[in-house]
């Protein structure tokens, strides 16, 4: 079960005649509960993988499954979170968390929000807008949006992208802390390997349209970005990706 890529394809233009694949062969089972960070160089097709997995975008070849159904369009079991927040700024952090199960008529609506605001700590700004939060706090509303539907995946393109070093790094610990907690299977799409390495259960890297490293994190958790294992891991990625931008991971413990 979990998620399953086999012979994943896809282009957007052709040339010459022939279609130019952005994504060819791609191929990766992901078991429940595993949280699997991508990795590779701007422009590799990261987003195109997490859009086709969100039912965004179908594939030219190949098929993407879902607990062994087969993704046929967007649907509240793989939800998403964006690096931008698209959060309504005209409800309060309450009113976006409920929205979706209000959308479901869900009796239970307040009950669930209530125990996601407590889940993302947000307990004091349960009636704040959008406007009042610090990016971090955004984000996190996000998520409990996401999640409030009880998805089986939860999508994350670069979700931490826009925010500060600071909260970035208080964030990625607070992400953790509901996985475990949620226990949910996350695609985790980032830039940044420092981060992929604090987070991942298994890193893989996309490169010339294919997954061209597939390794499993054997750090224990809460991982130690001073220790030379996690350095080791850093440097093995650095350098299968090349020129990707090496971040100073920036951790207060
Ligand atoms: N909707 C689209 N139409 C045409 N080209 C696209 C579209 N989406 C992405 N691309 C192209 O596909 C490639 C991969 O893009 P993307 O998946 O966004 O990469 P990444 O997220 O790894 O930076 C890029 O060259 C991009 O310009
Ligand atoms: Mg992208």
């Amino acid at each position: 079960m979990g998620v399953s890529f086999q012979y994943v394809h896809k282009a957007f233009d052709i040339v010459n005649g022939k279609p130019k694949y952005i994504l060819k062969d791609v191929n990766l089972e992901i078991a429940d509960g595993e949280f699997i960070c991508v990795l590779g160089k701007s422009g590799c097709g990261k987003s195109t993988l997490l859009n086709l997995l969100a039912g965004y975008l179908k594939p030219d070849k190949g098929r993407i499954c879902v607990n062994g159904k087969d993704v046929d369009g967007p649907s509240v079991e793989r939800g998403v979170v964006f690096q931008q927040h698209a959060l309504f700024p005209w409800y309060t952090v309450r009113q976006n968390i409920e929205f979706g199960l209000r959308i479901q008529k869900r009796e239970d609506a307040a009950e669930v929000a209530t125990r996601f605001i407590k889940m993302i700590g947000l307990e004091a700004y349960e009636n704040a807008y959008p406007s009042e939060l610090s990016g971090g706090m955004a984000q996190r509303v996000g998520i409990a949006r996401a999640l409030v539907n009880d998805p089986q995946v939860l999508l994350m393109d670069e979700p931490l992208g826009a925010l500060d070093a600071l909260t970035r790094d208080a964030m990625r610990k607070e992400l953790i802390r509901i996985w475990q907690l949620s226990k949910k299977t996350i695609f985790f799409i980032t830039h940044s390997v420092p981060e992929a390495v604090y987070l991942a259960d298994r890193v893989v890297i996309l490169k010339d349209g294919r997954v061209s490293l597939d390794e499993r994190i054997d750090l224990p958790r809460p991982r130690d970005i001073r220790s030379v294992a996690f350095q080791d891991y850093v440097d093995l990625f650095s350098h299968q990706i090349a020129d990707v931008a090496i971040e100073e991971a920036v951790i207060a413990e």
